[in-house]
């Protein structure tokens, strides 16, 4: 194994992910787990060369303060506490920004090396991944987006063709993206891919259906039976791949951590249909995951895409889903992009797309009053998505794309822009 590892212990602080990016950027690698690890699960991760226990606010859980096993102290590693009065260690740092003694702690008690960069972490985790899956077979959801096509770039290049990638086009994918997702993986990177286009499935199930929340639950549970029905015809399985990472985990509860919100990649799928996970970017962040994405040869534009919602185009075309607002969302949302991009705006704000409300509004075209949709165009900047900011988008490219929206795209005579900043309003419509 090619990187020196330090264990963060979590003992209930809020600030593990801080003391995390802070060791990585030291240059050595370091993981947190949770804080009743067993010493023998400690033990089996490759190259610990020390372990922190990071206690904090959140130490009490269910009115008993959270403790570590003391047979880990046995261990011999060294070990250093912050804020976890417990501690039977000596050495106690005494807060986050002390680099001085973090350093003296990583580089002269532990002697780690400061080896951690993207390169050694795909050669670990593709030695680990090999260990773990030997000659058996790993199924994969390929939606296409960030995390899941990491995950299948280092599945790919770990074990080949045992990699079995399977992509739903559920119809509501942006222009063209099911064929790009094709074309890199199976033609570019020669992944064992199945492509399904369930498309006029999806669309069936969501006639007529107006609520958010209940599109939002067809969608994903249709999802899951594609993928259900897709892996039953395969044989052989026993692992599912996971584009898991690190703030999937944190935003799922951890043992000292509320639940903020749930996560599911593929959860749901039948009791009968057990796989073990493989998991291999679980301990990264997102912007990790993109260098790591950018390491494995990804082109640029696949690692990094702006984000874009499970529920794809199905929440952007507003209402119940009909194919001419979908084809509407689908057509001003390409040349959006593809403005955005000539204008160097794609590489500047965070997140833009196009919505399609679902009623008409009266304009002139060919001398008559025609009655035809309008195209909402958001575009926002935010840090972590909570809070958002509209973009100031230069006037002249607004104009541009209304004029090539109007011109290009069917059923659409009028084009607005939404200076709505989160809160009050959300990013999504729906
Ligand atoms: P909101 O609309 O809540 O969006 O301000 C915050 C971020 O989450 C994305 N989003 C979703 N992502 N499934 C997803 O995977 C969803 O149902 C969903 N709804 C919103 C949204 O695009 C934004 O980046």
């Amino acid at each position: 194994m090619k990187q020196d590892l330090i264990v963060i212990l979590d003992l209930g602080s809020t600030q593990n992910t801080v003391l995390a990016r802070q060791i990585r950027d030291l240059g050595v690698y370091s993981e947190i787990h949770p804080h009743d690890i067993s010493p023998e699960a400690l033990s089996a991760l490759p190259n610990v060369k020390g372990i922190i226990l990071n206690g904090g606010e959140n130490r009490i859980v269910d009115g008993a303060a959270v403790e570590v096993n003391p047979a880990l102290y046995e261990l011999g590693y060294p070990v250093i506490s912050i804020d976890y009065p417990q501690s039977k260690c000596q050495t106690r740092l005494p807060a986050l920004p002390d680099q001085d003694t973090l350093k003296k702690f990583l580089f002269e008690d532990c002697a780690a090396e400061a080896n951690w960069n993207m390169k050694n972490f795909i050669e670990d985790q593709v030695e680990l991944i090999r260990r773990q899956v030997g000659d058996r077979k790993v199924l994969l959801a390929l939606s296409g987006g960030v995390d899941s096509s990491v995950v299948a770039a280092m599945l790919i290049k770990a074990i080949g063709q045992q990699l079995v990638c399977v992509h739903v086009n559920h119809g509501l994918m942006r222009k063209n993206e099911s064929e790009s997702v094709v074309n890199v993986f199976r033609n570019e990177l020669h992944a064992n891919l199945i492509y399904v286009d369930a498309s006029e499935r999806f669309l069936g199930k969501l006639a007529g259906v107006a609520d958010p929340e209940q599109k939002r639950k067809i969608i994903g549970g249709e999802f899951i039976r594609v993928f259900e029905e897709e892996a039953r015809k395969l044989e052989g399985i026993d692992f599912l791949g996971q584009g898991t990472i690190y703030p999937d985990i944190i935003e799922s509860g951890t043992k000292t951590a509320k639940m903020v919100k749930s996560h599911h990649n593929v959860g749901g799928l039948p009791e009968d249909l057990k796989f073990e996970l493989v998991e291999p970017l679980k301990q990264l962040f997102k912007d990790e995951v993109r260098a790591c994405g950018v390491e494995l040869g990804l082109p640029h534009d696949m690692v990094y895409r702006q984000p874009f919602p499970g529920p794809g185009l199905g929440v952007r075309c507003l209402g119940a889903i009909t194919r001419d607002r979908l084809e509407a969302v689908r057509e001003s949302d390409a040349i959006l992009r593809e403005e955005f991009a000539r204008a160097g705006l794609d590489r500047k704000v965070w997140q833009y797309f196009t919505v399609v409300p679902d009623f008409k509004s009266v304009g002139m075209k060919n001398n008559a009053r025609v009655f035809e949709y309008m195209v909402i165009i958001r575009a926002i900047n935010t840090i972590d998505a909570m809070t958002a900011s509209v973009e100031k988008v230069d006037w002249d490219v607004l104009e541009k794309i209304t004029g090539r929206i109007l011109a290009e795209v069917e059923n659409v005579n009028r084009v607005c822009f939404d200076m709505s900043p989160k809160p009050p309003a959300t990013i999504e419509f729906e």
